[in-house]
């Protein structure tokens, strides 16, 4: 809804956000009024994470989760497709599921016991109330109260959903990502081991996402305990690769090791090649780390491989940035592996996985220091001006390579920022656009 307020938001971001020049102000990362912005123009219209098909096995199987601050229910139906409604009866707009995952034949709404179908022909068409006919005589307009449903496609088992009817598809709002997206979830048949983890951060949403779409520069400081307690050689695993700006707002940085054997199981190496074109294999040969974000809150990893138990190993972990609030995050952290990895690919990754990114691993603690104290500074009143710029400029000057086997802008080495630029590119653009109201 554009307001007086809003209006003067959008001017104020207009004359103040300029990424190609490296200068963003620190008061959009909390800003209500900004948040508020955000909640309509980006988490309202583009493509958004919503789950792993892994995580909704059969028909009848639904998740619960959020598209900006909206609940949804991404569910099954018996013709195998996933759809994606609003969480939200009809009848007064109670949350018709208030679990985080089930199996269900129909969705019963706890509080007059509306019924909708969570699965069959008519998956999301109210199938029945209690008492109809004494409670309504006339009759009910079932097909006016349909849940309301979102547009869901999906990408290597990663299902998106947005409310733009009419906006890209899918595939093009992915573009020239699709090609690394397939390195970490198309390799092979993955699944999610166990259910995600959640948790709370007093940190405004677009810190971490933008941290895992363009910062490996912070690695040799912010995680240097790796190096000074032997775990790996040195600090450099956050510099040696490639820093790639695939577009859309999209970005990741791909490490890379000089090895001459790949370090992923060779008892999966079959079923690699018969997922990814040979180019993308010989990269998936060389990656020893790789860091992402699919715009705006979806971000990926390959930790660093690390020797645990005497082997050499890594995992898969996406992890959502879900806003909740200006200055906080409830951050959903999963865990994915080949569902056909030999059994000590799938037990040490978990381990290392544990140890290191999830909600107790020690990366996370880390970072998490950082993102909560950036938050807290530009909560303050000298912050909060807008003449008082961040230093977005890393590689400003940086020309791509002209040779690459993926598409996208592609510089040497992971030192730059040229995807966080185009992170906020995407962003203001959006935030921009004042489109007639629907
Ligand atoms: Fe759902 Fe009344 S709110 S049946
Ligand atoms: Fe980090």
């Amino acid at each position: 809804m554009t307001t007086m307020a809003s209006l003067k938001t959008v001017e104020r971001l207009r004359a103040t956000v300029e990424p190609e020049q490296g200068r963003i102000p620190m008061f959009i990362y909390t800003d209500p009024e900004v948040y508020e912005l955000e909640l309509e123009r980006v988490f309202g219209r583009t493509w958004l994470f919503v789950g792993h098909e892994s995580e909704v096995p059969e028909p009848g199987s639904f998740l619960v989760r959020d598209m900006g601050e909206e609940s949804v229910i991404v569910g099954r139906g018996e013709d195998n497709q996933v759809r994606v409604f609003l969480n939200s009866c009809r009848h007064r707009g109670m949350r018709l599921a208030c679990e985080d995952f089930g199996k269900v034949s129909m969705w019963r709404c706890p509080y007059h016991g509306f019924t909708y179908d969570s699965a069959g022909e008519f998956m999301g068409t109210l199938i029945a109330a209690p008492y109809e006919r004494a409670a309504y005589p006339e009759g009910l307009d079932r097909k006016a109260l349909h849940l309301i449903e979102a547009r869901t496609d999906s990408h290597a088992g990663l299902i998106f959903a947005t409310w733009s009817q009419d906006g890209p598809t899918l595939d093009q709002f992915l573009g020239n990502l699709s090609w690394y997206l397939d390195l970490l979830v198309g390799r092979a048949e993955m699944e999610v081991v166990g259910a995600p983890q959640k948790w709370v951060l007093p940190a405004g949403w677009k810190l971490p996402s933008e941290n895992f779409c363009a910062d490996a520069y912070h690695t040799a400081t912010a995680h240097s305990f790796l190096a000074r307690l032997g775990m790996v050689k040195g600090v450099d695993f956050g510099r040696d690769g490639y820093h790639v700006d695939p577009g859309g707002g999209h970005g990741l940085g791909v490490g890379v090791h000089f090895d001459e054997e790949s370090y992923f199981p060779a008892d999966l190496r079959d079923e690699y090649r018969a997922h990814l074109e040979p180019e993308q294999l010989g990269l998936l040969d060389r990656v020893k780390n790789l860091h992402g974000n699919v715009f705006p809150n979806l971000s990926f990893l390959i930790p660093n491989f690390i020797v645990v138990d005497g082997r050499r190993v890594s995992g898969m972990m996406l992890r959502l940035w879900q806003p909740i609030g200006p200055d906080k995050v409830q951050v959903w952290s999963w865990h994915l592996v080949e569902r056909n990895a030999p059994e000590w690919w799938k037990r040490l990754g978990q381990k290392m996985y544990v140890q290191t990114f999830g909600m107790s691993g020690m990366f996370d603690q880390d970072d998490t220091e950082n993102w909560e104290a950036q938050t807290r500074n530009s909560n303050t009143a000298l912050w909060r001006q807008d003449e008082i710029m961040l230093h977005y400029a890393m590689g400003i000057s940086g020309e791509p390579l002209t040779e690459f086997p993926g598409p996208g802008d592609v510089y040497d080495g992971k030192f730059s920022e040229a995807a966080g630029r185009t992170f906020y590119r995407t962003w203001l653009d959006l935030i921009l656009d004042q489109r007639p109201e629907q």
